[in-house]
């Protein structure tokens, strides 16, 4: 009997990877997709089939981290092996805008999945998305003993869900884990995100369909990775005998600005030609830097990051310019 996998959040960046190789490695795999007016599916597209086929391998429900019974229900009819809550307002900014909102699905919906695992009773490991903002205002480098020092509402509600999985773990036995993930970033990043909307505005000013990127603090250092093969890591987390929290992080440090010339250069551009500031884009409080240890995944998991800094910058600018290419051309 194949393996399979419930995921919420399948319609983001990372729900696409891990769905790809979910699928390669003979899974079934169910997708928790929230009600939209318009296709939010444009990310698995290219993975999706006619649901008239009885043996198809992708499918779509309809349901909401907000809405709890919903989630029982669901687990309840397909009892999957693993589940991976990658679901959730994921924009930092945006948290400081919307914070109930924010707590709640980011918050609170990961409660409603951990107790609809143990209401339905069901036998299942349960990956949780935590994330290196919960480390905030921690001095880096990070790792899973560094004390967590949120500074966003985005921050506080996955420090929420962190202590939560691990409570149900420690409270009920659930194979319930914590991957601590750092910035991973692809050509399928959200477009509001720092770098894809630096590597989006390379490609359409070269084309001459905007003169100006407006942009918030070019100071802040990240750890940016690539993601499909963070979504390894996360499987690896549920094979392993026990359930335990991981980093995972390339541990190379990178300012927004070092990423802005690098990707301006890879379009042939100067980015101080064309980069404006605008304070919109600076948060309440910031996170200054972040610079991750992996060495317990490497150590335990055996996963080790590929692509890196600045191979990362050129490869997504490239996957712009081909897209706007293709798309001025059809
Ligand atoms: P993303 O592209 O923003 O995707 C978020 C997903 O959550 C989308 O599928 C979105 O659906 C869904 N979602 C939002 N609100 C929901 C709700 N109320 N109910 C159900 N689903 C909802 O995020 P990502 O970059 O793939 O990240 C995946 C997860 O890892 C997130 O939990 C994020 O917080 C966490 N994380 C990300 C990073 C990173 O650098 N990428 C690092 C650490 C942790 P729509 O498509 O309909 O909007
Ligand atoms: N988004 C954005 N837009 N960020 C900007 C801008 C801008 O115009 N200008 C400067 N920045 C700075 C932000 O202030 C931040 O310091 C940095 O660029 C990265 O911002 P984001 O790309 O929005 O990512 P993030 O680090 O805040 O959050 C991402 O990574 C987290 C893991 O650490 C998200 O993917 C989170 O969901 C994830 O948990």
């Amino acid at each position: 009997m194949s393996k399979s996998a419930l995921i919420t959040g399948i319609t983001g960046q990372d729900g696409s990877y891990l769905t790809e190789l979910l699928l390669e490695k003979g899974y079934t795999v169910h997708g928790l997709v929230r009600r939209s007016s318009s296709f939010n599916t444009g990310r698995i597209d290219h993975l999706y089939e006619d649901p008239h086929d009885e043996g198809r391998s992708l499918v779509l429900h309809h349901a909401d981290l907000g809405d709890g019974v919903a989630l029982v229900n669901l687990l309840r009819d397909l009892r999957p092996d693993e589940v991976y809550n990658l679901g959730a307002q994921s924009h930092v900014r945006v948290s400081f805008d919307s914070p109930l909102y924010t707590g709640d699905v980011t918050g609170m919906g990961t409660v409603r999945l951990l107790e609809a695992i143990r209401a339905s009773g069901i036998d299942t490991r349960i990956y949780q998305a935590s994330s290196s903002e919960m480390f905030g205002a921690a001095p880096p480098p990070q790792n899973e003993a560094t004390p967590f020092h949120p500074r966003s509402p985005y921050g506080c509600a996955k420090v929420f869900g962190y202590w939560s999985t691990v409570n149900y773990r420690e409270a009920y036995g659930l194979f319930a884990v914590n991957g601590i993930l750092f910035n991973h970033e692809s050509p399928r990043r959200g477009e509001t995100f720092v770098t894809r909307k630096i590597t989006r505005a390379v490609a359409r000013i070269r084309a001459g369909l905007q003169r100006h990127l407006y942009l918030g603090n070019l100071d802040a250092v990240r750890d940016w990775g690539y993601a499909p093969e963070y979504v390894e890591a996360m499987w690896l987390m549920l094979q392993a005998d026990a359930p335990d929290d991981y980093v995972v992080a390339t541990g190379v440090a990178t300012s927004v600005r070092d990423f802005l010339q690098e990707a301006f250069r890879a379009g042939g551009l100067d980015w101080e030609e064309h980069v404006r500031f605008d304070p919109k884009y600076e948060r309440p409080s910031e996170v200054d830097a972040l610079i991750g240890d992996a060495a317990k995944a490497q150590d335990r998991l055996g996963w080790k990051p590929r692509v890196m800094w600045p191979e990362l910058a050129r490869l997504m600018v490239e996957a712009d310019i081909s897209a706007l290419d293709a798309e001025l051309s059809g």
